[in-house]
């Protein structure tokens, strides 16, 4: 097919290009959605598609005449996983602290020691699948369900599905009553190559690779196109036990093998940091003839008395990491820097580059950091890459580590173009023209326009429904930028998308229910799912508010600690650095000077403060959620370790006061309600004293916390 007049500019194109054109690109739009949304594998940049869909409107906005019935730019997204149940976790399902380089190894396995105050720990070392994490719940030995991972809360019901896979059982005997089996589903290379020969001759498309074939067999509606996938498991971990496996991680795998499971054969024990490394290599090696994907070696504390000890961190085990595998390198030629903008302002260059495939998968583009890391030094002025830059045309080397995002790592001065020209970095905002300033000690340069500024306008939004924050369900990032960008009914700040009924039910035309794309049933849905989400945690809308700084933890701590949304109000309306507030709000364990300042100037500033209004307004906030489990003489209170604990380490010691509920703050003021003071506490008893906060000692700490 003559694709050129692709590249035609829209002005130069005739009818007849502009007809054909439109319905190409209205297919490749489709199966584009229809690959990020229902089959999990997206194959098409998001880049790539806001092109296909800026290039699709232009056509349109001029011949008008030949806007399709099925135009791309009505269409809304398929909702992500539409047609499964929702499962709630009973335990949640966390993700793995990556380690990289052996000094990393090392660094984890201190940190294990010091927390625990011991000096000789054991760790299992196994390989790291890359597949798709998987719940099996089995009660009474009978499989009842089976769920995917989804945000580690709540995942998806595909228990039809994970029976058809020969390597899950249906039943055993011997199982605890309640035994949930955690592991990795994921596909066998012979098994990927023989399905992409079958999607050929069928002249269905081929997978990228053997996870996103795994993602895309075990997410079927149809379980009859699953069982015809050969998927595999194996089991490496557990949630919910009504009685413990073993005693130990290992002891718990081996009676998983017993119980008819596949285990991963080269799990092992590992008695040092030396000995994880030694089994590292020793599994790298043979990392090409497993036959099987792995992107690492996961680690773990063997111990589970140990393991209970160590906790968690917000979404990580402190008993685990995953020492990944070198990233894949490949060399390709930069196309273009093209800048986008955050939502907080930043400027950030991506490089586009002539596609290329990188550990099996395409790349096209990949980021460049910010303006210092394209001319060659580092955020110290320090040359990297020998202070090479980086140029337009040039050819660089590009990597991926995991599932992040492709980086540009080095470039080749010897292919240079003697023409070429070092790249400037924009000094104003390329989306608003507002100039683009980069303060002292900031590596990135942002966009002061603030909310008049589109791209931040958009991003915020997208923020604003991800999934940590208010997540409403039909509006993704995609709807987003269509109703941001919608004449009739824009969407232009998160109150907006509150009054959307309202004002959808006061046009008289162009109701958003005879939209192409949407429906009476689906605008219901949408507006019943906004209105769900009026009922709101404090927790999650201080995330929401896309205040630069401010992650979901910090979120967490805040929200915890103020309890409701008027006294965080409040106290964010009068705040300044030293006053009380101001104070108040850096006592709060995780909370710095940044921070805070970046929290109080968000209230400050008139044009956000209005936005949060508007949107507050339309909201019930709910106080946020105390964490379940949680019943301990401790749970709510604020607490102060000062002095020297002798029986556990201090960050022992506070998160075992996290798990039962507490705070732990780093200064004792009125609002402290204990005092930890082991020996030689100093100014901080003195504070208590003054105060008449209540003091114990370790002892007491330790039977108050339930550990003697
Ligand atoms: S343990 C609490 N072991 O890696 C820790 N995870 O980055 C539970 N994975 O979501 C995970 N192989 O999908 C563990 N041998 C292994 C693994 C493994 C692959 C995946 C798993 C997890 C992700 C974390």
């Amino acid at each position: 097919m003559d694709r050129s007049v692709e590249h035609k500019a829209v002005a130069d194109l005739v009818e007849a290009e502009a007809r054909a054109e439109l319905a190409r690109l209205a297919d490749s739009l489709a199966a584009a959605n229809t690959a990020y949304h229902t089959l999990d594998a997206p194959e098409m940049s998001d880049a790539d598609y806001d092109t296909l869909k800026r290039r699709n409107a232009a056509i349109e906005a001029r011949f008008p005449g030949l806007k399709r019935g099925d135009s791309p730019t009505d269409r809304v997204g398929a909702a992500a996983g539409s047609g499964f149940g929702k499962v709630p976790h009973r335990v949640r399902m966390l993700s793995l602290e990556n380690a990289f380089a052996e000094s990393d190894v090392v660094d984890f396995d201190d940190r294990v020691k010091r927390f625990l105050g011991i000096s000789e720990v054991t760790y299992t070392a196994e390989p790291k699948i890359d597949g798709l994490s998987l719940n099996l719940r089995y009660e009474g030995g009978r499989l009842v369900q089976a769920a995917t991972r989804g945000d580690g809360e709540v995942g998806e019901d595909v228990t039809a599905n994970a029976r058809t896979i020969a390597d899950i059982p249906q039943g055993m005997d011997g199982a605890p009553q309640v035994m949930e089996v955690r592991g990795e589903v994921y596909m066998a290379h012979a098994d990927f190559a023989a399905l992409n020969a079958r999607q050929a001759e069928k002249g269905e498309k081929a997978f990228a690779n053997p996870r996103n074939a795994a993602a895309g067999s075990l997410r079927q509606l149809d379980a009859t196109i699953t069982a015809a996938r050969p998927l595999r498991f194996f089991a490496y971990a557990w949630g919910e036990l009504s009685e413990p496996l073993g005693a130990s991680q290992i002891t718990s795998i081996e009676r998983f093998k017993a119980l008819g499971f596949q285990t991963n054969p080269l799990t092992v024990l590992c008695r040092s940091p030396a000995d994880l490394v030694a089994q590292y290599r020793s599994i790298e090696a043979q990392r090409a003839t497993l036959g099987y994907d792995i992107d690492g070696v996961v680690y773990k504390v063997n111990d589970l008395g140990l393991q209970e000890r160590l906790g968690f961190r917000s979404s990580t085990p402190r008993w685990a990491i995953a020492h990944k595998f070198p990233a894949e390198l490949a060399w390709t030629r930069l196309l273009a820097i093209d800048i986008q903008v955050g939502r907080t302002g930043a400027i950030s260059p991506v490089a586009r580059l002539q596609p290329v495939t990188v550990g099996g998968v395409v790349v096209s583009n990949a980021t460049l950091h910010n303006e210092d890391y394209i001319a060659g030094r580092d955020s110290k002025g320090n040359p990297i890459r020998e202070g090479k830059d980086i140029r337009v045309g040039d050819w660089v080397q590009v990597y991926r580590a995991g599932d992040v995002i492709p980086k540009v790592a080095d470039v080749d001065l010897s292919q240079r173009n003697i023409d070429s020209q070092a790249y400037v970095f924009p000094e104003v905002c390329p989306e608003c023209g507002s100039p683009a300033h980069r303060e002292p000690g900031d590596s990135v340069r942002r966009c002061t326009g603030g909310l008049i500024c589109p791209a931040q306008g958009v991003e915020r939004l997208k923020h604003f429904v991800s999934r940590g924050a208010f997540d409403i369900e039909g509006l993704g990032a995609k709807q987003v930028e269509m109703f941001y960008n919608d004449e009739d009914l824009p969407v232009k700040q998160p109150a907006d998308i509150f009054t959307l009924a309202a004002r959808d039910a006061a046009t008289s035309l162009k109701k958003l229910k005879n939209r192409d794309g949407f429906g009476e049933k689906s605008v219901t849905n949408l507006f019943a799912a906004i209105d769900l989400r009026r009922n709101i945690p404090l927790d999650r809308l201080i995330f929401a508010l896309g205040i630069r700084h401010v992650g979901e933890v910090a979120a967490g701590v805040i929200a915890r600690h103020y309890g409701t949304w008027p006294p965080f109000e409040a106290a964010m309306a009068v705040a300044e650095p030293e006053n009380e507030a101001w104070n108040d709000l850096l006592s709060v364990d995780g909370v710095g000077a940044i921070l805070a300042q970046s929290v109080v100037d968000a209230f400050r500033n008139p044009a956000e403060r209005a936005a949060i209004d508007a949107l507050v307004a339309q909201l019930n906030i709910q106080p946020v959620a105390v964490r379940a489990q949680i019943a301990s003489d401790i749970a709510g209170k604020t607490l102060v370790f000062t002095g020297t604990l002798e029986k556990m380490s201090r960050a022992e010691a506070k998160a075992r006061a996290e798990a039962l509920g507490a705070k732990v703050a780093g200064s004792v003021s009125a609002k402290t309600d204990l005092v930890v003071a082991g020996p030689g506490a100093g100014s901080k008893a003195k504070d208590a004293e003054r105060l008449g906060v209540r003091m114990i000692d370790e002892d007491a700490w330790i039977a108050l916390a339930g550990l003697s």
